[in-house]
C-alpha cells in the first residue's frame, strides 16, 4: 500500500504544474488520494521542499492544514485571533477549539466563497461579531457557533444557510431576519442558551418553511413559539418552563415525528383535546416530568413511545389511549396510578404495546385489562398485596414481568396465576413479603429473582420441571438447609447461577446440579465443606463463602480437588482462614490469567 502511494506522489509532483484542464481533474483526484496517507507521511511539506509548490498552497496560516479543495482547518490550536493570512478560495473553514474573542468584518467577508464555517467552543461575544457580518457570505450552508458567549444571535444571516447551531451560548434574543427568509434552512440548534418568550419575535422563520429540526431545549420559554416551520420533524423543547400549549401550536405540523416536551411545568388545563390532534406523523412524544394529572385526551395515532412518567396521574379513562393504535412504549413510571383507577378497557385494542412500565405508581393490585400483547411489564415498587387467579390470564406474549418491591404474601399467590405464563422468561419478585418459593412458576422461566422476602421453605415440587431456569436467586431470605425438599436444586438441569447469599443454611447444598457455575453462599451459618461437597458440580467456575463459620479444621480441602474450572473461590472473613486454600486459589488464579493470555497470544 505504502509504496504505492509514494509513486502516486511522484508522478503528481512530476505533471502538476504543465498540464491541460483535464489532467489537472484527474490529477486533483490522485491528491485527494495522496492525502489519506497517515500524517506521519507529512505530506502537507513535501510541495514545498522537493517541487515548485503551487501558489495556493503558500497562502496557509502556521498550524493550520490547507488543501487545494478549499479546506482549511486550524481547529484546536490555540488561536487568539481569527487568523488573517487564510486562502481567499476557502470554502470549509474549522476553527472551533480556539480562543478567538471577534471577527474582524473585512478578514471574514474576504472569505467570500465560504460554505462551512465552524466556530465551535471559541470565547466570541455578540460585541465581536458585527450585525451584517455574515450576510455577505453568499454561499454560507454551516455555521457553527455553539460554545461561545453570544448574548444576541446574529441580526442578519444569508440566505443560503442550511444549519445553524448556536447551542450553549447566552443568547436572549432572536430576530426576524437571523432565521426568517432562508428557504434552504433545515436545522436551527438553540439549546442551552437564556431564551424567553419576548427574545423570539413572532415571523421568527417567515418564509423558512423547509426547517426541519428546531432544538430549543433548555431555555426559559413559557410558550410554544407560535408559526413554526411546517416542515418541521423534530421539536425539542425540553428543560424551559412551558406552562401551557396554544390549541393552534401544532396544528400545522403535521410532518413531525419527534417532540420533547419533557421537564416542563405542562398541566392538563394548559393543553387541550385538540393540541396534538393535527400530528398525524408523530411517533415519538415525551411529556415526562410534567404536572399532569391525566393522559391528555386526542393523542394522534401514530405514536410508538410514550413518555408520561414523571407526572401526577392517578387515573386512565377508558378512552386516552386506544386510539393510539401503533404504541408500542408506554411509560408511566413514576405517578400516582392506582388500579381502581385504571379503566379495565384502556388498552383495549392496543396490539403493537408490548413494553409498558408503571413502576413506583400507588398500584394496589394488577391493573385489570393488561394489554394482551405486552412482554415486558413493570410493576415493581408499588402496593400490589396480591396476585389473584385471573390477573395474567390474558397476557400470554408476557416474556419479562417485575413485581419486586411490593407487598405480595406467599399465601395471597394464586396457585394458577401464571398458568398462561408460556413464554415468560423473567419473573422478579424480590423485596415482598413471601414466605416460601410460589407454587405454578412458568415452565419457561430462564431467570427468577426471589431476593429479600421472608421465604424460610421451598415446598415440594416449586421448583420442579423448571429445566430452562439459568439463573435463581433467593439472596437474604431464611432459607435452612431442610427447609428445601430433597432433589430440588438436581431438577434444575440448566441452572447456571445459584444466589442462596444471606440465609441460614449451616452446609452447602446436597445435590446440585452439574451446569451451576456460579455459586454464592456468603453469609450463611455454614461450618463445614465436606469431603464431597462438589462433587455434582465439575463445571463450577466461582464459589463465595465469606462470612460463615468455617475453620481450617472444617474446611476439607480435597473437596475442591478435581474442579478444573475453578476460577474463584472466595473464602475470607470466616473464623480462621485456611491457609492451604487460599494459597491455592491465588495460584489457580494465575494459571488461569497466563492460559488466557497464551491463548490470546495464540489468537494474534
Ligand atoms: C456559490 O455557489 C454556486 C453554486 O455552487 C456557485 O456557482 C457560485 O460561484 C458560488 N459563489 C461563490 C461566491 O463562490
Ligand atoms: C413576517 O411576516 C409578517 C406577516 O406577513 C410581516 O408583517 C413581517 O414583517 C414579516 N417579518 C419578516 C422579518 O419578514
Ligand atoms: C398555520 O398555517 C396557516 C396557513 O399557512 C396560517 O394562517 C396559520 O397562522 C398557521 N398557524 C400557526 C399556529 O402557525
Ligand atoms: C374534546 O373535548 C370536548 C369537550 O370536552 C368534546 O366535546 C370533544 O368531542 C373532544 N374532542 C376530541 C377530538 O376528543
Ligand atoms: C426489576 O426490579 C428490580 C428491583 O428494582 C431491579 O433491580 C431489576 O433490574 C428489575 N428488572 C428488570 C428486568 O428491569
Amino acid at each position: 500500500m505504502r509504496p504505492c502511494v509514494h509513486v502516486l506522489f511522484f508522478v503528481w509532483l512530476l505533471t502538476c504544474p504543465c498540464g491541460t484542464h483535464e489532467q489537472e481533474e484527474e490529477e486533483e483526484e490522485e491528491y485527494e488520494y495522496i492525502l489519506e496517507v497517515p500524517p506521519e507521511e507529512d505530506s502537507d511539506d513535501r510541495p514545498s521542499e522537493d517541487a515548485k509548490p503551487s501558489p495556493r498552497a503558500l497562502l496557509c496560516p502556521k498550524d493550520c492544514k490547507c488543501t487545494q479543495e478549499g479546506v482549511v482547518d486550524c481547529a484546536g490550536v490555540d488561536l487568539r485571533e481569527f487568523p488573517i493570512e487564510l486562502p481567499e478560495f476557502t470554502n470549509h473553514l474549522s476553527l472551533q477549539n480556539n480562543q478567538i474573542e471577534e471577527i474582524p468584518p473585512e478578514d471574514l467577508t474576504r472569505l467570500y466563497r465560504l460554505e462551512t464555517l465552524n466556530l465551535q467552543n471559541n470565547r466570541l461575544t455578540s460585541r465581536g461579531l458585527s450585525d451584517d457580518l455574515f450576510e455577505q457570505l453568499e454561499n454560507l450552508s454551516y455555521l457553527y457557533l455553539a460554545n461561545n458567549k453570544l448574548t444576541l444571535a446574529p441580526r442578519f444571516l444569508p440566505s443560503s444557510l442550511i444549519s445553524a447551531d448556536f447551542a450553549a451560548n447566552y443568547i436572549t434574543k432572536l430576530y426576524g431576519m437571523t432565521f426568517g427568509h432562508k428557504p434552504h434552512l433545515r436545522s436551527v440548534y438553540l439549546h442551552n442558551n437564556k431564551l424567553t418568550d419576548a427574545g423570539l419575535p413572532e415571523d421568527i422563520f417567515n418564509s423558512s418553511r423547509n426547517v426541519e429540526i428546531l432544538i430549543l431545549s433548555s431555555n426559559f420559554l413559557k410558550y410554544v413559539p407560535k408559526n413554526l416551520p411546517p416542515a418541521l420533524n423534530k421539536l425539542h423543547l425540553r428543560n424551559n418552563k412551558l406552562e401551557k400549549i396554544p390549541v393552534e401550536a401544532f396544528s400545522n405540523l403535521s410532518d413531525l415525528r419527534e417532540l420533547y416536551l419533557q421537564n416542563n411545568l405542562l398541566t392538563n388545563e394548559g393543553m387541550s383535546n385538540e393540541t396534538f390532534g393535527k400530528l398525524a406523523r408523530l411517533e415519538y412524544l415525551d411529556l415526562s416530568s410534567n404536572n399532569l394529572m391525566h393522559i391528555p385526551g386526542g393523542l394522534p395515532r401514530n405514536i410508538v413511545i410514550l413518555h408520561l412518567e414523571k407526572n401526577n396521574i392517578r387515573s386512565i379513562s377508558k378512552d386516552v389511549l386506544t386510539q393510539i393504535r401503533n404504541l408500542e412504549y408506554l411509560l408511566l413510571h413514576n405517578n400516582k396510578l392506582r388500579a381502581r383507577g385504571m379503566h379495565p378497557d384502556a388498552f383495549l385494542g392496543l396490539k403493537k404495546l408490548h413494553t409498558v412500565h408503571m413502576y413506583n405508581n400507588l398500584l394496589e393490585k394488577v391493573p385489570a385489562g393488561l394489554p394482551r400483547r405486552v412482554k415486558t411489564l413493570m410493576l415493581l415498587h408499588n402496593q400490589i398485596s396480591s396476585i389473584s387467579k385471573n390477573d395474567f390470564a390474558t397476557t400470554y406474549f408476557l416474556e419479562d414481568l417485575n413485581l419486586s418491591y411490593n407487598k405480595i404474601m406467599s399465601s395471597t399467590v394464586h396457585r394458577d396465576a401464571f398458568r398462561k405464563l408460556r413464554l415468560l422468561k423473567t419473573l422478579e419478585m424480590s423485596g415482598n413479603s413471601l414466605k416460601s418459593v410460589p407454587y405454578g412458576l412458568p415452565r419457561n422461566l430462564e431467570i427468577l429473582k426471589l431476593k429479600e422476602n421472608d421465604i424460610s421453605s421451598v415446598p415440594h415440587d416449586t421448583l420442579s420441571g423448571l429445566s430452562k431456569l439459568k439463573e435463581l436467586y433467593l439472596s437474604n431470605n431464611k432459607l435452612k438447609i431442610n427447609s428445601v425438599y430433597t432433589g430440588a436444586w438436581v431438577e434444575l438441569s440448566s441452572l447456571q447461577l445459584l444466589d442462596l447469599s444471606g440465609n441460614l443454611l449451616s452446609y452447602v447444598p446436597p445435590d446440585l446440579p452439574e451446569s451451576l457455575e456460579y455459586l454464592y453462599l456468603q453469609s450463611n451459618k455454614i461450618v463445614t465443606i465436606s469431603d464431597n461437597a462438589f462433587d455434582s458440580t465439575p463445571n463450577i467456575k466461582r464459589i463465595f463463602l465469606r462470612f460463615n463459620l468455617l475453620t481450617p479444621e472444617t474446611v476439607k480441602e480435597s473437596a475442591f480437588h478435581g474442579l478444573e474450572k475453578l476460577q474463584v473461590l472466595d473464602i475470607e472473613s470466616n473464623l480462621a482462614l485456611p491457609k492451604v486454600s487460599k494459597k491455592k486459589v491465588v495460584e489457580k488464579e494465575k494459571e488461569e490469567e497466563e492460559e488466557e493470555e497464551e491463548e490470546e497470544d495464540r489468537r494474534r
